[in-house]
C-alpha cells in the first residue's frame, strides 16, 4: 500500500452506509487500540471520523499483525478490507482487515487520558486531534463560511484587507501591543473599524476579517491577546439598520448550523434546538435600563459605570437570543461614537449580549461631522496629529456610517456552549502563553 494513492476511502463515507459489504482502504493515525489473543481491535480516525478495524492474526499474517497490534496511539497507519454493518461497533461498521500497513510507528503518545489543562494547552499542537478540538475546528470553520455566507451572497459586501501594524489606537491605549518599527513607535491593531471606515467611502458596505490585539492583563473565560475579527462598516446606515443587519447575521447563522450541522453540535453537547430558537427581534435595552435591570436582579452596579461580565449573565438570563444593550454613556465609550441627539450624554451604540456568554459584538454609528469628532477627541485627550487620515475622511465627501466589530471566538464559543474561549481558537494567545 502507497500512503500517496488516491484510492482511500474517507471513514465519514463508511460510517454514512455507502460501503457496507465492499471492500476498500483507509487511511488515518490509530485512535484507540487492543489485542487480546490473535485479535486487535483498532480505531482508526482521519479528519471525517473515527471507524473501528478488526485485525485478526489468521487474515493479515504474523509480520502485520505484529505491526497493528503494537501501534501506539497516533501511529499513522493504512487498511484494506471489506466493512461490515456491525451495531456493537462505534458507528455502527467495522472493517474486517486483510491488509494493514503502518506508515509511521514513531514515538508512545504523551498525551494519556486526564491530563491537566495545561499540559493539554503545553501540547496544544497534538491535542488539536482530539475529537473535541476537531469537532470545535469544524464547527469554527463553517461558522465562518456562513459569515462570509451572509455578506457576501446575501447582502452583497465586499472583502478587504486592513493593515495589521497600525500608527494609533482605536480602543484606547491600554491594551495596546507596542512594537518597535524601524525607530518609530508603531501598534498591533486593537480594531480594523478605522481602516474599515476608509473602504467605505470607495465601497460602501465593506467588511475586515482580521486578527485583532489585545494586551488584556485580565485572565478571564473571554478575553484572548489575539482574536479574530469581523469588523463590517456600511454607509449610509444609522444605528438601527446597523443592529437589523446584526440581527439577520446571527440568524443566519444560527439557522444554518442549526439545520446543516446539527450532528456535529450534538456531539459537542450544544442542543441544535436551543440554536433554532435565535430567528430575530432580539430585545433591545437602553444602558440605563438595563443598569436598573441588572441591579434589581442582584447586581453592584451604579449608573455610569460600564458593564461587566457578571451584569451581562443578569441581563440574559433566561433568553434563548440575544439582547442589545443601546445608549450607553458618552464618556465610558470609544471616541468615534456619535451622540443620540435624542438622549444627549449617551451615544448610538451597542452591544450585543448572548445568552449565557455575554458581550459577542460592540457596534455603533461614527461620528460624522468633523466639529463633533474634534470636540470628542479633545474630551478623550486624543491628539488629533496622530489621526490626521480618520480626520480627512469628514473633510472630503463625508456621511452618516455605522458599523460593527464581532469577535469569531465570542460567537463560536456560544453557538458551540464552550466554556472558554481558548478552545474557540488553534492555538490561544493569553496573558501566560504564547506556546506553542
Ligand atoms: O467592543 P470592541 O472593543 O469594539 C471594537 O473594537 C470596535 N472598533 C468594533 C467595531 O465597531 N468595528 O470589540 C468588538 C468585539 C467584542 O464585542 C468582542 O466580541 C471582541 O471584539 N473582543 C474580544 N474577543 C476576544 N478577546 C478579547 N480580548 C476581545 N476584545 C474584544
Ligand atoms: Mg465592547
Amino acid at each position: 500500500m502507497d500512503p500517496l494513492a488516491t484510492d482511500f476511502v474517507p471513514i465519514g463515507g463508511i460510517l454514512s452506509g455507502s460501503h457496507n459489504n465492499k471492500a476498500v482502504k483507509i487511511r488515518g493515525w490509530v485512535h484507540r487500540s487492543r489485542t487480546s489473543g490473535g485479535l486487535a481491535f483498532v480505531v482508526v480516525r482521519d479528519s471525517t471520523g473515527v471507524l473501528q478495524c478488526a485485525v485478526k492474526k489468521d487474515a493479515v499474517g504474523e509480520e502485520a499483525f505484529k505491526e497493528a497490534s503494537e501501534a501506539y496511539l497516533e501511529s499513522t497507519i493504512m487498511l484494506e478490507g471489506t466493512v461490515k454493518e456491525d451495531k456493537r461497533a462505534p458507528g455502527g461498521y467495522e472493517l474486517a482487515a486483510e491488509k494493514v500497513k503502518l506508515v509511521w510507528k514513531g514515538e508512545p503518545f504523551p498525551i494519556a487520558k486526564d491530563q491537566s489543562v495545561e499540559f493539554l494547552l503545553d501540547t496544544r499542537h497534538l491535542w488539536l486531534r482530539s475529537q473535541k478540538l476537531t469537532n470545535v475546528m469544524k464547527a469554527r470553520h463553517y461558522i465562518v463560511k456562513y459569515l462570509r455566507e451572509f455578506f457576501d451572497e446575501k447582502e452583497g459586501f465586499f472583502e478587504l484587507a486592513p493593515p495589521i501594524i497600525t500608527g494609533a489606537a482605536c480602543e484606547g491605549g491600554s491594551t495596546l501591543f507596542e512594537i518597535d518599527y524601524f525607530g518609530i513607535r508603531a501598534y498591533l491593531t486593537q480594531s480594523s473599524q478605522l481602516y474599515a471606515e476608509v473602504f467605505t467611502t470607495a465601497l460602501e458596505k465593506v467588511y475586515v476579517l482580521a486578527p485583532s490585539f489585545r494586551a488584556e492583563p485580565s485572565r478571564t473565560v473571554r478575553h484572548l491577546c489575539e482574536y479574530w475579527h469581523l469588523e463590517p462598516e456600511m454607509a449610509f446606515y444609522d444605528q438601527r439598520m446597523n443592529m437589523d443587519l446584526q440581527e439577520r447575521m446571527l440568524v443566519h447563522v444560527c439557522q444554518r448550523m442549526a439545520s446543516n450541522h446539527a450532528d456535529l453540535l450534538s456531539a459537542l453537547g450544544r442542543d441544535p434546538d436551543e440554536l433554532k430558537k435565535v430567528k430575530g427581534h432580539f430585545k433591545r435595552m437602553a444602558y440605563q435600563d438595563a443598569v436598573e435591570l441588572a441591579a434589581k436582579r442582584g447586581a453592584n452596579i451604579k449608573m455610569g459605570q460600564d458593564i461587566g461580565a457578571d451584569e451581562e449573565a443578569l441581563l440574559t438570563k433566561g433568553e434563548d437570543q440575544p439582547v442589545f444593550i443601546t445608549n450607553f454613556p458618552k464618556d465610558i465609550k470609544a471616541f468615534y461614537m456619535r451622540e443620540d441627539p435624542g438622549f444627549p450624554g449617551t451615544v448610538l451604540n451597542a452591544d450585543c449580549l448572548a445568552p449565557a456568554h455575554g458581550e459577542i459584538i460592540g457596534g455603533s454609528e461614527r461620528i460624522w461631522e468633523l466639529p463633533e469628532l474634534l470636540q470628542r477627541m479633545k474630551e478623550q485627550d486624543l491628539n488629533p496629529k496622530d489621526y490626521g487620515w480618520y480626520i480627512d475622511l469628514r473633510r472630503y465627501g463625508s456621511y452618516p456610517h455605522s458599523g460593527f466589530g464581532l469577535g469569531i471566538e465570542r460567537l463560536v464559543k456560544w453557538v458551540l456552549n464552550l466554556d472558554h474561549i481558548r478552545d474557540a481558537i488553534p492555538f490561544p494567545r493569553t496573558m501566560n502563553r504564547v506556546y506553542p
